[in-house]
C-alpha cells in the first residue's frame, strides 16, 4: 500500500511541478514513506533521516534548500516526536491526510514546521488528483488500487488499527472510475489493496456489495485482463468471494490469506477469532471452488506465550496447507498494542531458531511449487524487458517472474508459454505457438 500511496503523493505534487527522481542528490524534497508494522522498519526511518540530514546541511552551505518530509505510519504513530528526534525534518504527514500534502509542502517551504496527523473528515480520495496518463504509463501494465483502508480486527500484535484507523471502504463508483482510468492508460492487471481488503463493502446499484461482487464488476472493465487482491482475513472470505474464484478466469488463482500461527491457544491470544481447523476447512472450500489456486500467507513466530508445542502447530499447519510463497516474521512488540504488555515474551534466540526452521520449510515448499510447474503451460503477462538482451519478463498467475524470448510478445500482452526450468527467483519458458 505504501507503493500505491507514494504514487498518489507524487500525483498530488505533480500539480505544483514536482517530478519524481531516482537520484536523491537531485531532489528539492525528500519524502520518506514509512512503515510501523515492526520495530525494525520503524527504526530504519531514523538512520535514513541521518543520511538525508547531511545532504540538507551540504545544501544549506551552498545556500540551497532541501525539504525533508516523513509520511506513512511512522509519521502517524510518532507525529511531533519525529521532529524532536530529528530536527532536520520539516514535515510529518500521516496516511489519512495525503490530499493536504501539496499545501503542507508549500507551508514547509515558507519555513513552518508541519505535523499533520489528524484523521481528516473529508474523503481523502475525493481530493487526491487522478494520475496523469503519462504517469500511469511510466509505472507499467500492472497497477495497485486501494479499495479499503484501516482495520477493525484488533489482532493483539498489530498496530494497523491504530496507525491506519478504523475500516473505511471506498465507494463503488470511485473504484470503477479509477479502474477505468488505469485501464485507459494501458494497465492490464489490477491488484486491489486494503489492510483488510476482503472486508470491503459498498453500495452497488442493486444493494450492498462485498468484494466478490466488486471483482465480478471489475472483470467487465474493458482491457483489464487480470485481477488480484491483498491482503485478506480468513473471517471475511464470504461465499460470493469464493464464487468469484470459481467463476472468474480473470481473478488469478493465487490467494494471500494469512493465518499467523497454527496453535489455537496462540490464535486466541492473538485475537484472530478463528481456530486452525476453521482456516483449513476454509482452504478446502476455496480449493474445491478453484483447484489450481496456490496459497500465500503470513506467519509470526514467538508471540508472547508461544511454547515449543505451539510452534510445532504452526509447522504442522504449513505442512498441511503447503504454500507457494509466504512471509514470516519474528514477533515484534509494538507500542500501544495488547501483545506488547503480555507476560511470557519469548527470548530472541528462541524466535531466531523458530524463524529459521519455519523459513526453511516455507522455502522448500516454494521451490517445490516452482519445480512442479516445469513442463506446464501457462499464460503470462509481459511486463518489462529482461536483464539480458533478447529476453522479456512476464508474470505467472502466481506472481513469479517468467523469462521468455522477446519475440514472444510485447509489453502488456498475455502470452502462452511452457515452463522449461525453475530458477531460484524466476521461471524460464518458451512460447507456445
Ligand atoms: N510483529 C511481527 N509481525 C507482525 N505483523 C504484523 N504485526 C507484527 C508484529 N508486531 C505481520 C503479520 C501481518 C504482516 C503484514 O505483518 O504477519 O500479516
Ligand atoms: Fe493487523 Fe491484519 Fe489483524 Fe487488522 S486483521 S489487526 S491489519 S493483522
Amino acid at each position: 500500500m505504501n507503493v500505491y500511496d507514494s504514487q498518489r503523493m507524487a500525483d498530488a505534487l505533480a500539480r505544483d511541478g514536482y517530478q519524481p527522481t531516482e537520484v536523491m542528490e537531485e531532489a528539492d524534497l525528500v519524502l520518506l514513506n514509512t512503515c510501523h508494522i515492526r520495530e525494525k522498519a520503524a527504526e530504519k526511518v531514523y538512520s535514513e533521516l541521518g543520511r538525508i540530514r547531511k545532504l540538507k546541511e551540504e545544501r544549506a552551505e551552498k545556500g540551497d534548500e532541501l525539504i525533508i518530509g516523513v509520511a506513512g505510519c511512522v509519521a502517524q504513530a510518532e507525529g511531533q516526536e519525529i521532529i524532536r528526534r530529528a530536527p532536520a525534518v520539516d514535515l510529518v504527514i500521516g496516511p489519512q491526510t495525503y490530499h493536504r500534502l501539496p499545501d503542507a509542502v508549500g507551508r514547509a517551504r515558507r519555513g513552518e514546521k508541519i505535523v499533520e496527523t489528524d484523521y481528516a473528515i473529508e474523503d481523502k480520495f475525493e481530493h487526491l488528483p487522478a494520475p496523469e496518463r503519462r504517469a500511469v504509463r511510466s509505472r507499467g501494465v500492472t497497477a495497485f488500487l486501494t479499495v479499503q483502508e484501516g482495520c477493525d480486527k484488533f489482532c493483539t500484535f498489530c498496530v494497523v488499527p491504530y496507525t491506519r484507523g478504523s475500516e473505511v471502504s471506498r465507494p463503488v463508483a470511485q473504484i470503477l472510475d479509477e479502474a477505468r482510468r488505469l485501464a485507459d492508460a494501458g494497465v492490464r492487471e489490477l491488484t486491489l489493496l486494503g489492510q483488510n481488503v476482503n472486508a470491503w463493502h459498498g453500495e452497488g446499484p442493486d444493494g450492498e456489495w462485498g468484494l466478490g461482487r466488486l471483482l465480478f464488476r471489475l472483470a467487465e472493465v474493458p482491457s483489464i485482463e487480470r485481477l488480484r487482491y491483498t491482503t485478506s482475513h480468513p473471517r471475511d472470505m464470504d461465499d460470493e468471494l469464493i464464487a468469484a474464484h470459481r467463476d472468474l478466469d480473470k481473478l488469478m488463482p493465487y490467494l494471500h490469506l494469512p493465518v499467523q500461527a497454527g496453535s489455537d491457544r496462540i490464535l486466541k491470544a492473538m485475537n484472530r477469532r478463528h481456530k486452525a481447523v476453521d482456516y483449513l476447512r476454509l482452504i478446502d472450500r476455496i480449493r474445491a471452488a478453484r483447484p489450481d489456486i496456490a496459497m500465500s500467507g503470513d506467519f509470526i513466530v514467538g508471540f508472547p506465550g508461544e511454547t515449543d508445542e505451539d510452534f510445532e502447530a504452526t509447522m504442522r499447519i504449513v505442512r498441511e496447507v503447503t504454500y507457494a510463497q509466504a512471509f514470516s516474521f519474528k514477533y515484534s512488540p509494538r507500542p500501544g498494542t495488547p501483545g506488547a504488555d503480555m507476560p511470557f515474551q519469548v527470548a530472541e534466540e528462541v524466535k531466531d531458531e523458530r524463524l529459521q526452521r519455519l523459513q526453511a520449510l516455507l522455502t522448500e515448499q516454494q521451490k517445490a511449487f516452482a519445480a512442479g510447474l516445469v513442463g506446464k503451460e501457462m499464460d503470462i503477462l509481459i511486463e518489462k524487458p529482461g536483464r539480458r538482451t533478447g529476453q522479456i519478463v512476464g508474470r505467472s498467475p502466481w506472481l513469479q517472474p517468467v523469462i521468455v524470448d522477446e519475440t514472444a510478445g510485447e509489453i502488456g500482452d498475455i502470452v502462452r508459454v511452457r515452463i522449461t526450468e525453475a530458477g531460484a527467483n524466476s521461471l524460464f519458458s518458451e512460447p507456445v505457438l
